[in-house]
């Protein structure tokens, strides 16, 4: 009797869920919506015909990171290489040689629920007079360009990319829907001295842990705000940070141990985004770390692999965990941490895990080295050549954005 009063009374709150989602989403016709619940799924509006799918959300609490790696080669990969003429060489893995397509074709598959089907134009229709805003290092510009292809397979829209503010910021419009989608370089988050998106192979990386307002001024008023800070944290265990200015030289700096600077860093960004976002307009995202697999193989169990670069599967089998691939699980733990303090909540996008598993899906020798292809000697020598550290398109970041996409389409 009280399982059953309870199973009701999920039911009585996920309808009503349903029911406030649909108003707000099509501010609409209270029949239409009543019908709908009745489905328990539901259309999308008649100018979405082209979609005639229904939209199956995921509830709410339904943990969306606790999953596997399902094959499925009939609904994956979302959009075709050679379909998206906005693909960078960095990622385009197969037009640079790469002779396997397998690593396209893998779906994930949450525990308990599972991700609504990709639909481009309802993304569409919810960033229409918006801007979306990625903000980060290479690997969320990975994901940028993702995104950019999702949304471009909808087919119905010329996009344009342009360049501003001296390349820190590649904006693609989509003039049809006044949508733009961005991408912002700030690979610490902070005033570092390798925020010059062209030249910033720089020996010694400084950072100003407390100095975010010169970037920050560039995101505010954006709609949706995606974040992330990893990869450039792990070249040495500790960070350099400026003492002085960067404009006396030589330039001054303390050693501080990596944990520390990156607390003191998200401190910075936590409190620019609790004074500066309204969360009336505003979303805010952080993605956790993208792994690398530039550990030796061994790590998985491959004794002849040579770091990624002849892996062709994931690890599917559930009952090992993801494998010890040199992540710092520590600097997962900061961001956690730092979040939870936050006045604006922040969606934290825990692609960590899920993202271990796929050794095979690196852009390996398939990829740019500053803006060049490798010669046929460097694509025969992985062990000095191999990116395990970036993503070929399409391909895992595509999943990152399925979660986010699921996330906008059901918190915002
Ligand atoms: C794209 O499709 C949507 C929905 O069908 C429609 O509202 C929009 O006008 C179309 N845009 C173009 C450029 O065809
Ligand atoms: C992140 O997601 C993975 C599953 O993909 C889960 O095992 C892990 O516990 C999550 N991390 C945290 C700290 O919640
Ligand atoms: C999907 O994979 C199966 C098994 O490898 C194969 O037989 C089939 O032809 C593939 N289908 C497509 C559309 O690639
Ligand atoms: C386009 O979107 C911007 C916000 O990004 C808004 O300020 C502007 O009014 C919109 N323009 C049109 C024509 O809707
Ligand atoms: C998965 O791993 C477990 C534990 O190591 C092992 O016993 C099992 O045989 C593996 N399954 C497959 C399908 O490889
Ligand atoms: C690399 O692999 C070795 C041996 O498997 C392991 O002990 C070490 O922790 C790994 N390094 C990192 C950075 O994880």
């Amino acid at each position: 009797m009280k399982q059953s009063c309870n199973i009701s009374h999920k039911i009585l709150v996920s309808l009503i869920l349903v029911l406030l989602f649909n108003f707000f989403i099509y501010n609409g016709d209270f029949k239409q919506v009543a019908n709908s619940i009745f489905l328990a799924k539901f259309r999308f509006p008649g100018n979405l015909e082209e979609d005639d799918e229904k939209v199956k959300l995921a509830p709410k609490d339904c943990d969306l990171f606790n999953g596997e790696w399902v094959f499925d080669n009939i609904t994956h990969p979302l959009y075709k290489e050679h379909e998206c003429e906005f693909l960078s060489e960095q990622v385009t893995c197969i037009k640079n040689g790469r002779w396997d397509s397998v690593y396209q074709n893998w779906r994930w598959q949450p525990r308990y629920c599972s991700l609504p089907k990709f639909q481009a134009r309802i993304l569409l229709e919810k960033l229409r007079g918006k801007r979306l805003m990625f903000v980060g290092d290479s690997l969320n510009r990975n994901q940028w360009e993702s995104m950019v292809c999702l949304l471009h397979q909808s087919g119905n829209f010329t996009g344009k990319k342009s360049h501003e503010k001296s390349g820190s910021l590649v904006i693609f419009s989509i003039e049809e829907y006044n949508t733009t989608v961005e991408f912002y370089w700030a690979p610490f988050l902070v005033e570092s001295n390798s925020d010059n998106p062209w030249r910033h192979s720089i020996k010694d990386r400084i950072i100003k842990p407390e100095s975010i307002k010169n970037n920050g001024d560039d995101w505010k008023g954006v709609d949706y705000l995606i974040f992330n800070s990893y990869i450039w944290w792990m070249n040495t265990g500790h960070m350099k940070v400026l003492r002085g200015s960067f404009d006396v030289e030589p330039v001054g700096y303390v050693e501080i141990e990596r944990h520390v600077a990156y607390y003191r860093v998200l401190k910075t960004w936590a409190k620019w985004v609790d004074e500066n976002i309204d969360t009336k307009f505003t979303s805010v995202y952080f993605m956790s770390m993208s792994p690398t697999h530039i550990n030796r193989s061994s790590d998985w169990d491959n004794p002849d692999g040579i770091l990624c670069a002849k892996e062709t599967l994931p690890m599917v089998n559930l009952s090992i965990p993801p494998p010890n691939v040199g992540t710092d699980h520590k600097i997962w733990r900061i961001a956690a941490d730092v979040i939870q303090t936050m006045k604006v909540p922040v969606n934290y996008i825990n692609i960590t895990a899920m993202s271990e598993y796929r050794k095979d899906a690196h852009t390996s020798v398939y990829t740019t080295r500053q803006g060049q292809l490798p010669t046929p000697e460097q694509q025969a020598d992985p062990a000095t050549y191999a990116d395990c550290i970036h993503w070929c398109l399409p391909g895992l970041p595509d999943t990152w954005n399925e979660l986010l996409y699921t996330h906008i389409i059901l918190h915002s």
